[in-house]
């Protein structure tokens, strides 16, 4: 599996090592911790370095949308402009997947419907991934892996996928970078990508084993009194306790 370092725009900064992803761009690192930089605001300290703040913005978690949700179809858009409206969307998302104690999310689940994508595939859950507009640039290998979805909560079925690739993206401020994935890790980010084309996982199995996948997610939704119960709809802007938790260790994405 690949370490999940990524470099950013800026040389790293040996004390933001804590947040090895973010360590080399400052506002990300701070939309990790819940800090809006602006210019002309005033100084606050971050790891003991000073940095220009306007206001605290801290991040959201946002309601996770569940199939069948029909938007859960929708195609994302791409990002034209990396700004701090998308690096709020990228520390929205990781605090929702940490939450629902996920290792992937993208846009699309939370109704977003915009080409960002987060994962964090670390034991430790401390490094966390950004890719904005990702394309697949190469993949090889083909084999069966198990996945979970936030959005189809407890269900877990072997999918084939490629078994290495190179994908390309943006990274949080906007700089394109490449990376080669196998295992686990390439696994996450082809079934987000997915997510992006309005794809889920439960499409690569049999219309039967998606009517039992329905009709099971629908009596769950009932015993635990939810009031999407029958329509499987997440409603938007709900708290976050209406997110998709899963009841099982097995990672979901
Ligand atoms: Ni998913």
């Amino acid at each position: 599996m690949v370490a999940g370092r990524l470099v950013y725009c800026r040389p790293a900064a040996k004390d933001w090592d804590v947040l090895p992803v973010f360590a080399d761009y400052p506002a990300i690192c701070a939309i990790v911790l819940g800090i809006k930089l602006s210019s002309g605001g005033t100084l606050a300290t971050i790891f003991g370095r000073k940095h220009d703040i306007s206001l605290i913005t801290p991040m959201t978690k946002l309601a996770i949308l569940e199939y069948p949700d029909p938007r859960l179809r929708k195609t994302a858009k791409p990002i034209d402009v990396v700004d701090d409206g998308v690096r709020q969307l990228a520390g929205d998302l990781l605090e929702t997947m940490y939450a629902a104690k996920g290792i992937g999310l993208a846009a699309t689940q939370v109704d977003v419907h915009r080409r960002v994508l987060v994962l964090d595939v670390s034991d430790e859950r401390n490094q966390p991934l950004v890719f904005i507009n990702p394309e697949i640039v190469s993949a090889s290998g083909r084999g069966p892996g198990e996945e979970g979805c936030l959005s189809v909560p407890d269900i877990y079925e072997k999918v084939q996928r490629a078994t290495h690739i190179r994908v390309r993206a943006l990274g949080t401020c906007g700089q394109a970078f490449e990376m080669d994935a196998e295992g686990l890790l390439a696994v996450c980010i082809q079934h987000e990508m997915d997510h992006l084309e309005g794809k889920l996982f439960v499409d690569y199995l049999s219309e039967l084993k998606r009517q039992l996948i329905r009709r099971r997610l629908e009596k769950e939704r009932k015993q635990r009194g939810d009031s999407r119960a029958g329509s499987g709809v997440a409603i938007p802007g709900a708290p976050a306790s209406g997110v998709a938790m899963p009841r099982t260790s097995r990672p979901a994405l």
